[in-house]
């Protein structure tokens, strides 16, 4: 295909990809749709994009290079409503792109660009209006970015992104596709000072509390969004607004979104396994529970500084499931002995598998609701999520 033919293409898949969008309800309004018409991701894509493949027992990640599709496979790929990894373990592979090129690799995501409906959901749950000064954190390949200059003008956009690399190579596509916003390279989690106040922030790397940063630079009314994570890969997407400097209150948006966190705010590597011992007992609830999106979410709430591994075995022994409390050292082992009956041993300071399954427990009590249900506030230096009219279901984000 020639030069025009491709843009041709780029054109019409733009404005299908905009007609999926609007259809499945992420895209809601002319401003936005006009954003997505006109940005081409093609361009914040880089030379190599990676596409997950998951194997019974890992996942690896399959390169996919622009030079050996062709244009017309590369715009489609662009126009996908998908995310695709364009980092693996913070390495530089856009740079290694004129060497050869490994059929696949393991290694886990570090940047990306996000999956074009989730962008354009969350810039449409931001509520932005025209003239409004927004702080994004995680620039990434600067496609957010993009469509944020084009619905604002570039003027008003402050983005962040921690990589140099990454960040590097999203000023290159920004300013190639005609965008000049600030972009800052540092820890998104500082926000930029300099840039404030800002009407909106929105983060496309998740955050275990919403740093303090952030409520000081939006300005009283403003409103942050972004999604809360943590240690065991629980998830939830806020939107707050601010009430004054360090203050804010907001709620949990529906779906189930999930971003690569904030690089200072990620997990610990698990370590060593402690022993198999400690007391045992009966579970109430097995592992399954950290298989579920918000059964996950409230069991990490209990115990935010808990992370966990399934262990598999070479013999017949069912998989294990094994957390380890980073703060005290405690850990819980447990087995499914048969189906429907695990097993748990627990030592250290803590017991942490009571803790998850005392506020399990409360939950499903109060009804099993969902993140919807709950609300965060931010005060007086503690963020504390809760369901309101219920004082068991409360607990405070790590500090
Ligand atoms: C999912 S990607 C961003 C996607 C991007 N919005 C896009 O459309 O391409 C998340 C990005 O957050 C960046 N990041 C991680 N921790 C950060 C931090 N503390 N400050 C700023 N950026 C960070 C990662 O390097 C990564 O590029």
């Amino acid at each position: 295909m020639n030069a025009r033919t491709d843009d041709d293409l780029a054109v019409r898949l733009r404005r299908t990809l905009a007609d999926d969008l609007a259809r499945g309800g992420d895209l809601r309004s002319p401003e936005w749709r006009r954003a997505v018409e006109t940005v081409p991701r093609e361009v914040f894509l880089g030379e190599r994009i990676y596409r997950r493949v998951d194997t019974e027992t890992w996942t690896r990640w399959e390169p996919l290079v622009a030079a050996d599709l062709g244009a017309e496979r590369w715009l489609g790929l662009a126009y996908t409503d998908e995310s695709w990894v364009t980092q693996l373990d913070g390495r530089d592979g856009q740079a290694e792109s004129d060497g050869p090129v490994v059929s696949e690799v393991r290694g886990t995501p570090t940047s990306s660009s996000t999956m074009p409906g989730l962008v354009v959901r969350m810039l449409e749950d931001l509520r932005v209006e025209d003239g409004h000064r927004v702080l994004e954190i995680g620039t990434g390949t600067g496609y957010s970015t993009a469509l944020m200059c084009e619905r604002l003008g570039a003027g008003l956009v402050t983005s962040v992104e921690v990589d140099p690399g990454v960040a590097a190579r999203a000023r290159d596509a920004l300013h190639r596709a005609g965008y000049h916003p600030a972009l800052i390279v540092g820890d998104g989690l500082a926000g930029h000072p300099a840039g404030a106040p800002y009407d909106r922030a929105v983060a496309t790397c998740a955050v275990r509390r919403i740093p303090d940063a952030w409520l000081e630079q939006v300005r009283p009314g403003g409103l942050v969004l972004a999604t809360l994570s943590g240690w065991l890969y629980g998830s939830a997407l806020a939107r707050l607004t601010v009430t004054g400097p360090g203050k804010a209150e907001g709620e949990f948006l529906p779906g189930t979104v999930s971003f690569m966190p904030a690089r200072p705010h990620a997990a610990p590597p698990p370590g060593e396994l402690p022993p198999r011992e400690g007391e045992r007992r009966d579970a109430v609830f097995g592992a399954e529970v950290l298989d579920e999106w918000t059964s996950l979410w409230i069991a990490q709430l209990a115990m935010p500084t808990a992370t966990s591994v399934t262990v598999c075995y070479p013999d017949d022994e069912p998989p294990a499931c094994c957390l380890v409390d980073h703060a005290t050292g405690s850990w819980a082992w447990l087995h499914e002995v048969s189906e429907g009956r695990t097993t748990v041993r627990q030592s250290g300071p803590v017991r942490l598998w009571d803790r998850i399954e005392a506020a399990l427990g409360a939950w499903h009590e109060a009804g099993a609701p969902e993140q919807q249900a709950f609300r965060l506030r931010v005060s007086g230096g503690e963020q504390v999520v809760f369901l309101p009219d219920a004082p068991v279901l409360r607990w405070r984000l790590p500090g």
